[in-house]
């Protein structure tokens, strides 16, 4: 049985439908990617999962229970959690205290718990343990993103949803999110992953979905996809 799965989605803005019938599923302890040109309906994908645009027809069931009609915040404490696109770091914020508002919806059982994750943010991140009382807004690109994710695992996600953590950084801090991202999955953290760098997520997913003006039109192995001269004239730019 899948972690999460998703049957024949349709989700629309007012009259315009962005899917038109999405089917994927994600199984516990992969990472599985979602890529797909600008508009083609992944953060509408996401956001539909973390339940923050309804569904018009369709299914997600988590876990064994449906939660189409579940709501946002409860979607988090069951263990849905998404760092948004844009990163959405509060800016008036320290590094501290961003990662304490991640774990408002899902509040931990003890201190000692509570500890524990902020150690393992900080190992994966130590940029941010370094930080902990700088101001959200005054840190980098690269470093809000790493902020974004912190704050996200604050909530010990059993699925974490990531919409284009690499968007708008460097190549090198591009690498270094994705190695911790693939960090993160091995540890056992279910990963449902957006991105337009085809190439990287490709090559670090167990499985990926092709999306195309709202429907899905390949999936496979990641590494097979970066081997289809189909999916490489369109995702990954050969020169
Ligand atoms: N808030 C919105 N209102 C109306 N249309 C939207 C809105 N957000 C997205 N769309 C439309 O839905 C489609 C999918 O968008 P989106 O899911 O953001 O794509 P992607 O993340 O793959 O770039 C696009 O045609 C986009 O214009
Ligand atoms: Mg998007």
């Amino acid at each position: 049985m899948p972690l999460l799965e998703i049957t024949d989605m349709t989700v629309a803005y007012g009259r315009i439908e962005a899917l038109h019938g999405v089917t994927l599923h994600v199984d516990d302890g992969e990472l599985v990617t979602l890529i797909g040109a600008n508009g083609a309906g992944k953060t509408t994908t996401m956001r539909a999962v973390s339940g923050i645009r309804p569904l018009s027809s369709g299914s997600i069931v988590f876990d064994g229970q449906d939660i189409t009609r579940m709501k946002a915040h409860v979607r988090v404490a069951e263990g849905i959690v998404q760092a948004p696109e844009g990163r959405g770091v509060f800016a008036g914020m320290t590094v501290m205290e961003n990662l304490e508002m991640g774990c408002y919806a899902r509040t931990f059982a003890s201190r000692a718990e509570h500890d524990a994750t902020v150690d393992r943010v900080f190992e994966l991140f130590p940029r941010l343990a370094e930080r902990r009382t700088q101001l959200g807004g005054t840190m980098s690109g690269g470093e809000q993103q790493m902020l974004a994710i912190g704050r996200a695992l604050m909530a010990r996600p059993r699925v974490l949803l990531l919409d284009e953590p690499s968007m708008g950084l460097a190549p090198m801090i591009i690498q270094q999110i994705f190695r911790i991202v693939s960090e993160i999955n091995a540890q056992g953290t279910t990963v449902l992953l957006v991105e337009q760098n085809a190439q990287q997520a490709l090559s670090r997913s167990d499985r990926a979905y092709v999306l195309e003006t709202g429907s899905v039109v390949r999936t496979g192995p990641g590494k097979e996809l970066l081997a289809d001269p189909a999916i490489k004239d369109a995702y990954l730019g050969v020169a």
